[in-house]
């Protein structure tokens, strides 16, 4: 290697470094201690900048988009390769509107020009099984709804990652489950089909601008050979103090992160109708077993 090569290798190496230790920074939202590979790169940069996106400029999505997001959803693993989901993809403003009022009246479902609704879909394998003149047992189990779920979220976070790669932004719409019945109706789901979250795509307005949230330090979630539950205290500490920082910076309250936490699960109400997931399953034909 000749000595202008070393050095720009060098000063590559120095950057990478350089990124690595900022985007930690910023995904912590402190000082690290701990080290990042020196070794960084793009998908790397693309997945600690994640931040949700809750405002839209009204630019359309480019030609293609929609299906590069599928096929990079398609791209995850998924449960005995199954493939036990399924995904709408909402742009008719009137569905949408429908969709949002249904979902506790978030505006950015709306505002956005796309809406993924990623569905647990145990109806396709069902129709195969009825084909073939079989009456699929293991269809009624809570196990099997659990692959569906997992096999949605493992695409849609694909997607996701897809799409933020793209310069895209999205939030997930959990509240989709706050009428699943309703969500079905809407998107004339077949029984034994779950909407299991929805997901908002857009470009991000840049007047309102997201930032990156602070997640708990490593020393809260990273367990090495056994679960460690009272070394979590102080880091749970530290996080309450990052993420008031963080949300006074935002414009926002600085309620710690452990009472809103905490009020999530506080009583049923605060489930926002989720408290009857179950009845809700019930009736999309999920028996449970
Ligand atoms: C399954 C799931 C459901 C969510 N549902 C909603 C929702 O209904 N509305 C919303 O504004 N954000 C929703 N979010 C976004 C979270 O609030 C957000 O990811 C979290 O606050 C962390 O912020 P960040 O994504 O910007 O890092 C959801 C996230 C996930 C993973």
């Amino acid at each position: 290697m000749s000595t202008d090569e070393a050095l720009t290798r060098n000063q590559h190496e120095s950057q990478s470094a350089h990124k690595a230790t900022a985007a930690f920074q910023t995904r912590y939202g402190t000082e690290q201690t701990d080290t990042p590979l020196s070794d960084w790169n793009d998908t790397l940069q693309t997945l600690l900048s994640h931040r949700s996106v809750r405002a839209y400029d009204g630019r359309p999505l480019p030609a293609g988009t929609l299906e590069t997001l599928i096929a990079a959803a398609q791209s995850a693993p998924s449960s005995s390769n199954l493939q036990t989901w399924s995904v709408v993809a909402v742009e008719d403003p009137q569905r949408k509107a429908r969709l949002a009022a249904l979902a506790a009246n978030q505006e950015h479902i709306r505002q956005a020009p796309l809406f993924l609704v990623w569905l647990a879909d145990l109806a396709r394998l069902e129709s195969v099984a009825e084909r073939a003149s079989v009456k699929p047992e293991g269809l009624q189990y809570l196990e099997t709804l659990l692959v569906g779920v997992i096999d949605a979220a493992l695409a849609a976070q694909n997607a996701l990652v897809a799409l933020e790669s793209l310069g895209l932004g999205s939030v997930y719409i959990g509240a989709i489950r706050n009428a699943p019945e309703q969500v079905a109706k809407e998107l004339a789901l077949p029984p034994h089909v779950l909407p299991v979250f929805g997901l908002c795509v857009g470009y991000s307005d840049p007047a309102r601008p997201a930032e990156v949230k602070p997640r708990l330090p490593q020393s809260v979630v990273l367990h090495r050979e056994q679960y460690d539950a009272p070394a979590q205290t102080q880091g749970i500490a530290l996080y309450n103090d990052i993420l008031a920082g963080f949300q006074v910076r935002q414009g926002q309250s600085d309620a710690l992160w452990t009472d809103r936490s905490i009020e999530r699960w506080r009583t049923r109400e605060s489930l926002h109708g989720r408290d009857r997931l179950r009845d809700a399953l019930n009736a999309l034909g999920f028996e449970l077993r």
